[in-house]
């Protein structure tokens, strides 16, 4: 069962996030990795989609809902030019599915819906090209599209239905996989390919069999961008899962032929502002289409800071056309680098876990000549900053710092990068104080002067800072290193408080410059001593695919309490947790407990379906995992020694297929402390 067409309730609960301990050791140098090769694959010929396309399309916000009309296509059409977004590169605005009546005309023609678009496809159309945009429309390479409704596909109709869109104006189509009858992926595909190019239009044609039959491997010359994974959701379990399995295709990607992670969920609202800047980071920097997929004529200010973010835009549509490629992701801490025509290359710092991390790479792993100093370009905060070669700072959790590093005879212009950094650990007993130490750190050529460091609390938190907090240069490589006194007052209620470190300082020449690191301090509660059920006991944070981790019951995948007993391999559990794939669960143990056991597996609910692997992670450490279990597997136990632990993760992942029918047991579950 594919989630979508089943469900219009999603929700993700994202517990208090608190930052775990800020790793402090040095700096890490992966191995320089070369960028993977483009494999000399036939493309076509016609020109389009030289660069990922950009644009918009309503399934995302509307699904089939009544508000998928002419006026929400006219509306964005209006709003693509007035915001700005069209002069940003925003181009296509384009149709799902639901656009048409179920039934063909008797002349075997596609209707449109008279009640969502009353004036026809053609007028619409006229409409966004009288803008300067271009239309796109939906069909499915089967008898009938997805939608339960069944409307009618385009298998055995192809040469007709790509000729009444070519008709009506129509420059981009999305043809998607339901109900194919079983007939050859690559036939289909490669039908509609020609059908579209005897109609004479130049129509950009996106294959939708969501990465089913391997389309990198054979649909280069087929169509322009092909998907890669089912559905997205809006959730950041969804996206991690995507952004997971279109990582390693980066070898397939080039102008006119391009891998499709699946639209953009920025602005529905199921996921933070940090998150959806990390999830349209790491689209731009793997090259994938930039399709909106949030209803602009509600979005937020910060939305519209999102898409309409140039410098991050240039990076997906630069014109060398590369996909960024992986050079790490040790827990997960990701380092993600994309070669750019201008010889730079941009590089994302991308923290998956659920508190800060430090993450760092160096001008020279990422693919750069050898120079005494780089310009480094903040695209998020728009600043430039001169490095010596080291492109590092601590992210928040689930953020990404997105850089642009290039070989500059200019860069002394620039102030010197610095790095914050907070360590110790930022988990306090209520009236009990936290002892911190922030540092700040010159990566630049040049030396910081005047530096000066601050760090704020919520009200009623006192901070002091037990050593200086100033001090005339920090040279380069060197840090102005500040003790610090945190302190919750008594009665504070556990949960995620937030602290601010900021710097500011300048440069050589007197360029002012400031840099600001937002953290979290989590009130804990310590764990009981003696065997406690984890369904039972307090957590810090939690993250899951869909809806959020239940206790004691099964995944529901909505609302809390939609689960059922939590089942494996036929035996009931009256204890433990239900969670979705993506997840992440995390438990403060204050250095106070030894072992975490469990019985884990899918949850027998799912009928036949559902891939995860489970791991517990004590700190920075995995220190047990699961291979890959299934649904038709029976309860496999797992026991983790977390021993000095002071925080204790239980992770389930997708098992490497995407997220669909993920209900992953921990069932009893259980803590010694
Ligand atoms: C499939 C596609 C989605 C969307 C729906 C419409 O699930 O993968 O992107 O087009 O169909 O029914």
């Amino acid at each position: 069962m594919r989630h979508l067409h089943t469900r219009t309730t999603r929700r993700r609960v994202v517990g208090a996030l608190a930052a775990g301990l800020l790793c402090t050791t040095g700096l890490m140098t992966p191995a320089f990795a070369a960028p993977a090769q483009e494999p000399a694959s036939p493309t076509l010929a016609d020109g389009l989609a030289l660069t990922p396309p950009m644009g918009f399309n309503n399934w995302n916000s509307t699904h089939c809902r009544a508000e998928f009309n002419e006026d929400m296509v006219k509306g964005i059409a209006d709003l693509f030019v007035d915001k700005g977004l069209k002069e940003a590169g925003y181009q296509y605005v384009n149709l799902d599915d639901c656009w048409a009546l179920p039934s063909r005309d008797a002349n075997g023609k596609l209707v449109p819906d008279p009640v969502r678009f009353p004036g026809g496809i053609k007028a619409v159309a006229d409409y966004v090209h009288a803008k300067g945009l271009k239309l796109g429309i939906y069909t499915s390479a089967g008898t009938k599209t997805c939608n339960s409704a069944g409307f009618p596909g385009a298998l055995g109709h192809e040469y007709s239905d790509a000729q009444q869109f070519a008709d009506w104006g129509v420059d981009y189509l999305k043809y998607d996989n339901c109900n194919n009858q079983g007939v050859d992926a690559k036939l289909r595909y490669t039908t509609m390919r020609d059908a579209l190019k005897a109609t004479g239009r130049p129509i950009v044609y996106s294959i939708c069999e969501w990465g089913e039959n391997k389309p990198w491997e054979w649909a280069s010359d087929v169509g322009h961008l092909w998907r890669t994974t089912g559905d997205i959701s809006d959730s950041w379990g969804s996206m991690l899962s995507i952004l997971k399995q279109n990582l390693p295709l980066a070898p397939h990607a080039g102008p006119g032929h391009w891998n499709d992670p699946d639209m953009l969920e920025v602005g529905n609202g199921g996921m933070t502002d940090t998150e959806y800047r990390s999830h349209f980071s790491m689209w731009s920097i793997m090259a994938a289409p930039l399709l909106i997929g949030s209803d602009l004529r509600k979005a937020s200010a910060a939305t519209f800071d999102i898409l309409d973010n140039r410098e991050v835009i240039a990076v997906d549509q630069d014109p060398l056309g590369k996909q960024g490629t992986v050079l790490s992701s040790e827990g997960g801490r990701w380092v993600v680098a994309k070669e750019m025509k201008d010889g730079s290359r941009a590089v994302a710092l991308f923290n998956e876990t659920g508190s800060a991390q430090r993450i760092a790479t160096t001008a020279q792993a990422v693919g750069l000549p050898e120079a005494d100093a780089y310009t480094l370009r903040d695209l998020w905060r728009h600043k430039g900053y001169n490095t010596a070669g080291t492109i590092s700072a601590t992210v928040p959790a689930h953020g990404t710092v997105l850089v642009r590093v290039s070989v500059d005879p200019q860069w002394a212009k620039n102030p010197p990068a610095v790095e914050l950094g907070l360590d110790g650990s930022p988990l306090v007993e209520a009236g009990r104080t936290a002892s911190l130490t922030s540092t700040v750190t010159d990566l630049g050529r040049t030396p910081a002067k005047r530096v000066s460091v601050t760090l704020s609390g919520p009200e009623g938190w006192t901070v002091a800072a037990t050593s200086p907090t100033g001090t005339g240069t920090v040279p380069t490589g060197h840090a102005l290193r500040t003790q610090w006194q945190v302190t919750a007052p008594a009665g504070a209620a556990t949960g995620s408080y937030d602290l601010t470190l900021k710097a500011s300082y300048r440069s050589p020449t007197g360029v002012r410059a400031e840099s600001v690191l937002p953290l979290k301090a989590s009130v804990v509660v310590a764990p009981p001593s003696g065997v406690s059920s984890l369904g039972d006991l307090p957590w810090l944070s939690t993250t899951n695919g869909w809806g959020p981790v239940e206790r004691n019951t099964s995944n529901g995948e909505s609302a809390a309490g939609d689960g059922h007993p939590i089942t494996l391999g036929g035996v009931a559990y009256t204890k433990g947790l239900g969670v979705h794939a993506e997840s992440a669960v995390e438990y403060y143990t204050g250095k106070a407990c030894e072992t975490v056991t469990a019985d884990v597996g899918v949850d027998d609910e799912k009928g036949a379906k559902g891939t995860v692997a489970f791991e517990i992670w004590a700190d920075g450490t995995k220190v047990a995992s699961t291979g890959v279990l299934t649904n038709a597997m029976p309860a496999q136990p797992i026991t983790a020694d977390v021993t000095g632990a002071q925080v204790v993760r239980l992770v389930v992942t997708d098992g490497g297929d995407g997220i669909d029918s993920d209900h992953a047991d921990w069932a009893d579950a259980k803590l010694s402390c």
